[in-house]
């Protein structure tokens, strides 16, 4: 998607097993269109050589602060001042421990003591043993680090390469990318919490089958997506599908409506933002059976008589919060036919200030989609477009109006 087109990165190695996976992470920033400058300490080329590193980035790498081949010797200003970001990966906790001090006996500490603290930002993307990583002292660099100003992003857990097994892992290559993808997005919804719905629900008929539609929940994902790296906390709650957790987003699982009016019962009251994307099911089977509904060979077929479900939506936007102005709550509409007089209808029958219309059949399960934004004054479309993109000029525009509304 050339998400990071135009992005100038300096890639930093220090010593640590991880150094694999930052072949890899080199290998896929400048898929996503970034320049990248890689440094490496002397340690990090125990693990992997500069060969790898300059083959993937297509450029030479630097490893020492005397190197002769910048005309004036100083490779730790020239190669810092272009730079949109200094992404540490992976960063040991001698190194860590280094940058909290502000030392700068290598070029790559040197490059970040010395680099314009405005205009070039630091990421750290921290491995090590979980003893390391869980000690005092790399527990007070880290938190001093960050009120330094640098972000620090989160260690994975599991098996390390020493054989133990804990916290200290870094992230794997698509991980961290995520991370800097959303670095990178502007901050229109920090200190908000959002909560969205997304996908289908499944109403059961008996253990083996049941009632469903086309709903993939790729909408409501990249929605949960675009309000993470927009700054808020995101709590999402997926009905049945098999798409992977956007980083850094709250998951709550549900399989029927009846379970994910409940999980958005138990969530909403921390929510500044409500999101409702669901395709939820407006009945269920009045029975479900206990047991396998067999044939008996008459050629009858099962009698099903349907119960409605609990409206999600609706009953969040009645509540005290979102009539008091506390909670915006956002509805979709998806629609066959219709969609401009469907979502007005729809936008006051739910009570939403906000209501997006998509057409479901021309949407369910692709990965773009076009939106059609119904309020009281009227309507902006939004032309067909990647969901991810589709997602963030949808979260920014809600920014805009929970600023116009003086929503806090
Ligand atoms: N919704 C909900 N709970 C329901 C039904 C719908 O929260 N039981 C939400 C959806 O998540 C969406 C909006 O209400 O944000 C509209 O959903 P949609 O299925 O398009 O509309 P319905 O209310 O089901 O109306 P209809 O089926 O008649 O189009």
């Amino acid at each position: 998607m050339n998400e990071l087109a135009g992005k100038h990165i300096v890639l930093g190695l220090t010593g640590g097993i991880a150094c694999y996976k930052a072949a890899d992470l080199c290998r896929a920033l400048v898929k996503e269109g970034a320049t990248v400058q890689v440094v490496m300490t002397e340690a990090a080329q125990q693990f992997m050589t500069p060969v790898t590193m300059q083959a993937l980035s297509n450029r030479t790498v630097y490893g020492s602060q005397w190197d002769p081949r910048e005309p004036n010797n100083m490779p730790h200003i020239n190669l810092s001042r272009e730079a949109d970001a200094i992404l540490i990966a992976p960063c040991s906790a001698d190194f860590m421990a280094k940058l909290l001090h502000g030392r700068a006996d290598d070029l790559l500490s040197l490059m970040c003591l010395a680099r314009p603290l405005q205009s070039v930002p630091l990421l750290i993307a921290p491995a090590m043993n979980r003893e390391m990583w869980a000690h005092p002292a790399t527990q007070r660099n880290r938190a001093q680090l960050v009120s330094d100003g640098a972000t620090i992003f989160d260690v994975g857990n599991g098996d390390q390469a020493c054989g133990e097994t804990g916290d200290g892992r870094m992230l794997e290559s698509h991980e961290l990318l995520e991370e800097v993808i959303a670095f990178f997005q502007p901050k229109t919804l920090a200190g908000q919490h959002v909560l969205v719905t997304a996908g289908p629900t499944y109403e059961a008929i008996d253990p083996v089958r049941g009632i469903t539609n086309l709903s993939s929940g790729k909408m409501g994902f990249s929605i949960a997506r675009a309000a993470r790296e927009a700054g808020a906390v995101v709590t999402l709650v997926a009905g049945p599908v098999s798409l992977a957790t956007p980083r850094g987003v709250n998951r709550v699982d549900v399989r029927s409506a009846r379970d994910m009016f409940q999980a958005v019962q138990d969530k909403v009251a921390a929510a500044t933002v409500f999101i409702a994307t669901a395709a939820v099911a407006d009945w269920r089977p009045a029975h479900a059976a206990d047991q396998k509904i067999k044939k008996d060979g008459s050629g009858k077929t099962p009698e099903l008589s349907f119960v409605e479900n609990p409206d999600i939506l609706a009953a969040v936007a009645q509540s005290t919060r979102a009539q008091a102005g506390d909670l915006y709550c956002v509805g979709f509409a998806a629609e066959s036919q219709d969609l401009l007089a469907n979502a007005q209808a729809k936008r006051l029958r739910k009570g939403v200030p906000l209501l997006v219309g998509n057409i479901g059949p021309a949407t369910f399960g692709q990965d773009d989609n076009a939106l059609l934004l119904v309020d009281e004054s009227g309507t902006q479309e939004m032309e067909r477009d990647s969901k991810l993109s589709l997602a963030r000029k949808l979260i920014a525009n809600i920014a805009i109006r929970m600023k116009a509304r003086g929503q806090k």
